[in-house]
């Protein structure tokens, strides 16, 4: 959880256009995760390949397998 946060907040940069209260982040660019309550599944799905403007942060390897599964975890755990 607190590898994935650090993720969300920082390389991923994830914050800066999602709204998540666990995160305390307010970006509006994305969907609200605590609105959407996406799963471990369809958030690593996203974050690989990208959706829309999302960057594909697997595909351009801008984050490893590791660090992907660890933000998937922690956002589906944060909209619980
Ligand atoms: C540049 C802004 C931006 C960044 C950075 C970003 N996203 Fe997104 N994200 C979006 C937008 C916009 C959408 C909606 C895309 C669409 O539906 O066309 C989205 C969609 C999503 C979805 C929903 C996918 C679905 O199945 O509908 C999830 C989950 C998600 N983002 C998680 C993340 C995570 C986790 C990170 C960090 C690793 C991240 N996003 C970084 C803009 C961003």
């Amino acid at each position: 959880m607190i590898l994935g946060l650090k993720i969300f907040n920082e390389k991923g940069n994830c914050a800066s256009c999602h709204q998540l209260t666990n995160a305390k982040s307010e970006g509006n660019i994305g969907p609200s995760l605590d609105d959407l309550k996406p799963t471990q599944a369809q958030v690593k799905q996203a974050v690989i390949n990208g959706i829309g403007i999302m960057p594909a942060f697997g595909n351009d390897k801008i984050l490893t397998p590791q660090e992907i599964d660890a933000v998937s975890f922690y956002v589906e755990k944060a909209t619980k």
